[in-house]
């Protein structure tokens, strides 16, 4: 099946991200979220990180009006039952993630491919209470979405063939690299990802060092391009918490443990730099350590 409308239902970090390379790729987009704020900030998001692009000579002024042309938005779900492959990008909760697609299934051509963009619940489950557990895939990109060039693919218990091969060519129009996971907790790159920053909370929980000397251990003796602490923060405490209780609970084994201090700053509202604050403090001109 030929992909070429892309419904992306979520217009937060991930969903702009999303919704901005498949239309600068020319697929025809169209982006829903709750909240009409929510959708202006989006697209004036993805104006200002298209434009990025072009002043660095990646893409033409007239790439990139054409890319802006093929992004649509709405407000109503009902509209998105056209498009041939549709994204959830929602907040990581799992009955948030049930409730969009229960609102979404009786409006979805028979054809569509239904997918969410979930960091760590299983795509079996979620794939099991729809319409079309064959048509249901995990397509999980990495943040920032232009940047990165992964996309992890993962196949449900009961996802066909054909579904597969169509998000792999699809990954290829992008410009990206897939690679295929397994569906078992938070698959390959939080599995191994979010442990090692659980680890950084853990080894600032306990004094071993304070957030500048973790980040810097792990930036300059590890070539890691952000230190642990940065990236938290840039992936939001929340979703990072929400990573390691999928973990925790789903591998059944103490040593994926969230660090109470993590669950401390998210219980805070200090979710990292969407929130203004988080290991760092970003309300000032540089971003400040908090402890
Ligand atoms: N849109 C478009 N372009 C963007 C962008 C965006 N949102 N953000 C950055 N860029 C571009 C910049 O324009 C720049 O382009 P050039 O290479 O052409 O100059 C390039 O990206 C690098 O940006 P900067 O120079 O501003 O900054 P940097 O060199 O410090 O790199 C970074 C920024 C790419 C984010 C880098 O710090 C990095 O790779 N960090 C780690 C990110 C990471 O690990 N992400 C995965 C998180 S895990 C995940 O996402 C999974 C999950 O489920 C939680």
């Amino acid at each position: 099946m030929a992909v070429q409308s892309v419904g992306v239902v979520g217009a937060g970090q991930m969903g702009n991200g999303i919704a901005h390379v498949f239309a600068v790729a020319g697929f025809d987009v169209l982006l829903n979220d709750i909240s009409q704020e929510s959708l202006d900030k989006a697209v004036s998001l993805i104006d200002r990180n298209i434009e990025r692009q072009v002043s660095r000579g990646k893409l033409t002024p007239e790439e990139k009006t054409a890319a802006m042309r093929r992004i649509r938005t709405t407000l109503k779900l009902a509209d998105l039952g056209a498009c041939d492959l549709v994204i959830e990008s929602a907040t990581e909760r799992e009955a948030v993630k049930q409730a969009i697609f229960e609102d979404l299934l009786p409006h979805l051509k028979p054809e569509t491919i239904l997918s969410s963009n979930t960091s760590s619940i299983s795509i079996t489950r979620l794939a099991s209470r729809t319409d079309r557990p064959e048509k249901f895939m995990g397509f999980h990109f990495m943040n920032p979405v232009p940047v990165m060039q992964l996309v992890e693919l993962i196949r449900g218990i009961a996802t066909d063939e054909e579904t597969y091969r169509t998000l792999c060519e699809v990954v290829e129009r992008l410009g990206k690299t897939s690679a295929s996971s397994e569906d078992f907790p938070a698959f390959i790159v939080n599995r191994i990802l979010m442990p090692m920053i659980n680890e950084a909370v853990y080894t600032l929980y306990e004094g071993v060092g304070n957030v500048k000397s973790i980040d810097e251990s792990m930036k300059l003796g590890a070539n890691h391009p952000m230190g642990p602490l940065e990236l938290a923060d840039f992936i939001g405490l929340d979703t990072c918490l929400a990573i390691m209780n999928v973990l925790h609970e789903g591998l059944a084994d103490t040593k994926y443990r969230p660090c109470p201090l993590l669950t401390k700053y998210v219980e805070a509202g200090w979710l990292g730099r969407k929130a203004g604050r988080g290991f760092y403090d970003y309300r000032g001109e540089t971003p400040v350590p908090t402890r």
